[in-house]
């Protein structure tokens, strides 16, 4: 058995060198044909990552945050339009709308897949409402059957943050077997290095199966020209690096591979919690399947979390909290005026979940050796 010294949450390094033939010859064309900015490389990725998930059109942009901003302003949302957006959730998709001047509406998510809650949407719903964003959490699909109907009904868009579900598809109801961030009108992505599609650096793109509207998010995503210098709509630049598309077209050909390593460490995992008691692992949704982006469980209490959180760290095993806050109760969040209290369940959530060690290059070894760090006969009885 090899020593296991220490364990970070994602492990970058090991996958470069597992993918380190292909990775450095696609850079060094990159380099040697000097088109740094709209390289040939990126509308080869777009194709490749189109013909991947069924999309009809992908557009690659700088990052997933830049992704959701430019979806609301191709969608022509504008300053007082209300969105709909999970509390539960990393900031993005409320820090782009906010800086755009739409009012963002807060709403609960589902205790068991930790996704946006169908159920909560309609009473946030007035005549301002203008989208829904459907963030799929920790890799797996939100009730997107329920989510269309809900907009269809009250003529709303639908936005999918694909960022942490790439490669997941949907196994139920009218949409089975369309991949996630298809479905909605604008899906959109994130390449940040740690995403099960990750780059080595930053890059985003967006999924939309709209002739029309694919245009107006390219000329949004070029300072609103579509003929140079020729302004037609007050834009943005964000645009996916040459070098980082080098590297994805390099890195979607193992997708697959990725995900089936991290399935299959997600299950050596909750083979293992389940037997102990306190810990409650990742409910697998009946919607799509999962791509594990984070391995996730839940403990009964603050304290039990916080205390396996520490035995991990002396352990030299990095774990996180992901969210350590409902976005409604930050700082920068509070003119939405919501007390705590006002999402029961993402408060919640907040207080007892924790993230492991979850990438493409783990081993049922460093899952054993992981688990077992975990005691909790003192802490539950
Ligand atoms: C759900 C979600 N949306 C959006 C983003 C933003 O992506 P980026 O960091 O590329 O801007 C992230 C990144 O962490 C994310 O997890």
């Amino acid at each position: 058995m090899t020593t296991i010294k220490s364990i970070q949450i994602v492990d970058l390094q090991s996958q470069y060198q597992r993918l380190k033939s292909e990775v450095d010859p696609a850079v060094q064309e990159v380099m040697t044909d000097g088109n740094f900015i709209n390289g040939k490389q990126v509308s080869q990725f777009a194709e490749e990552l189109s013909s991947y998930t069924g999309s009809r059109f992908t557009i690659p942009c700088a990052n997933g945050t830049d992704a959701l901003q430019l979806a609301y302003m191709a969608l022509d949302l504008k300053q007082g339009d209300e969105i709909i957006i999970p509390a539960f959730n990393y900031v993005a998709a409320a820090e782009a709308a906010c800086l755009l001047g739409l009012t963002v509406v807060f709403t609960d998510v589902d205790p068991v897949s930790f996704n946006i809650d169908p159920a909560t949407i309609e009473s946030k719903i007035t005549p301002a409402t203008k989208a829904v964003v459907a963030v799929h959490l920790f890799g797996q699909g939100c009730d997107l059957e329920a989510i269309s109907s809900i907009c269809e009904k009250h003529n709303l868009f639908l936005i999918e943050d694909n960022a942490q579900a790439i490669g997941a598809e949907m196994i139920q109801g009218k949409f089975a077997g369309k991949k996630l961030g298809t479905i909605g009108h604008i899906g959109t992505t994130s390449f940040f290095p740690s995403k099960n599609l990750g780059c080595m650096g930053d890059g985003g793109a967006l999924f939309c199966q709209d002739e029309e509207l694919t245009a107006r998010i390219k000329m949004m995503a070029n300072h609103g020209q579509k003929v140079k210098y020729h302004y037609d709509y007050v834009g943005i630049n964000s645009r996916l690096d040459t070098i980082q598309a080098a590297i994805l077209r390099v890195k979607l050909e193992h997708l697959d591979e990725f995900t089936k390593a991290r399935q299959k460490a997600a299950s050596s995992y909750t083979r293992i919690l389940k037997e102990k008691k306190g810990i409650t692992p990742p409910a697998i949704s009946p919607f799509s399947t999962h791509v594990f982006h984070q391995y996730t469980i839940l403990f009964e209490s603050n304290e039990t979390r916080n205390r396996v959180k520490s035995q991990l760290q002396e352990a030299g095993i990095q774990s996180m909290i992901y969210y350590p806050s409902s976005l409604h109760l930050q700082k920068a969040y509070a003119g939405t005026n919501l007390p705590t209290g006002s999402f029961p369940v993402s408060e919640s959530l907040c207080e007892r979940v924790l993230s492991l060690p979850m990438h493409s290059e783990m081993t049922e070894e460093i899952v054993e050796f992981i688990c077992s760090k975990i005691d909790l006969s003192e802490i539950v009885r």
